[in-house]
């Protein structure tokens, strides 16, 4: 049975028997439940891999978990990738302090905009798992869309044309934006906002201002799936194109990713854990809860060069 309305991806559970699974949209995103994540047994995890690479956005609720915990459970996935916006909480520099205070004056908040990790970097992060502490009442959602869905629903004739094409991405409109509306502050934008201040670019800086080319149609490494890699955040060309060639290119498919049938949104509890899988979605969060604090940690896994 094929449950999205293109008939092009089917997000029903599979017969897992070690957890449980409960999808949460037509287009991606399930519920996994009869777990403990700090306990988990092998057969468990295989079927939690499995799950993540199906519904491309998987999550948990009830899972309050110490830094320690969060890191072994990502550690499940493979290494850590470099984070290319914090340093860490004091004793788990893998471990990112995601929070905005409800004082915060800045008018934009982390991860806003839709976007893919940190894909300037050469092998950007494969997989992110993101823990809530507390969250606002309302407001302070996470989007997710299913960029593979999206390839799928692209005519053979418009695939055939973007076969091949390589998109290069950078932090440099995502800077300029914060430096534009965000406060100096000990939070990951506040951090970069304050780099406005210095006279000297600092050499990590200047890397991920220049960036890195990948693929605009890339392939899963474990399954094989296609998807589209690109995002409206960090794509600024395509390789060998003019920007105004590049410029409707990268705003259609952009619009067409995250266009809502192929969505699933969540509403954050205290103590859920979330795991995207960053080369089969793209995400945003939502800022619309000012006034509000709110506290989540983040680990990402390395990935490889996209291909
Ligand atoms: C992120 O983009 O990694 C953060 C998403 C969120 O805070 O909802």
């Amino acid at each position: 049975m094929r449950l999205h309305p293109t008939g092009m991806f089917d997000n029903h559970a599979a017969a897992y028997r070690h957890i449980e699974t409960r999808p949460l949209a037509a287009a991606m995103g399930a519920e996994i439940r009869g777990v403990d994540l700090t306990n988990l047994t092998a057969e468990q995890a295989e079927e939690i891999k499995h799950a993540l690479f199906r519904h491309k956005m998987i999550y948990f609720r009830r899972q309050k978990m110490s830094h320690g915990q969060h890191e072994a459970l990502s550690l499940l996935f493979g290494p850590f990738a470099e984070d290319a916006y914090t340093q860490g909480v004091p004793g788990h520099r893998d471990v990112h302090p995601l929070i905005r205070e409800a004082d915060d004056p800045s008018k934009m908040v982390f991860g806003e905009g839709w976007h893919t990790d940190s894909p300037f970097l050469p092998a950007p992060p494969a997989i992110t798992l993101l823990r809530s502490v507390e969250v606002p009442p309302f407001g302070g959602d996470t989007i997710w869309a299913n960029s593979a869905l999206a390839y799928a629903a692209l005519s053979e004739t418009y695939k055939g044309m973007i076969q091949g094409l390589r998109v290069r991405f950078s932090i440099r409109d995502v800077l300029q934006a914060v430096y534009e509306s965000v406060e100096p502050s000990d939070s990951p934008i506040g951090r970069l906002a304050s780099t406005r201040e210095s006279t000297h670019v600092s050499e990590d800086l200047q890397r991920k201002i220049r960036g890195s080319t990948h693929p605009l149609v890339r392939t899963h490494p474990v399954t094989g799936e296609k998807a589209l890699y690109i995002d409206s955040s960090y794509a600024i060309g395509i390789e060998g194109m003019s920007t105004e060639e590049s410029a409707p290119l990268i705003r259609f498919l952009s619009d067409h990713v995250t266009q809502p049938a192929f969505t699933c949104r969540l509403r954050w509890e205290p103590d859920m854990l979330v795991i995207w899988d960053n080369r089969l979605c793209v995400h945003q969060a939502f800022n619309d809860y000012q006034g509000y604090r709110r506290e989540m940690y983040r680990t990402t896994v390395a990935g490889e060069r996209p291909t």
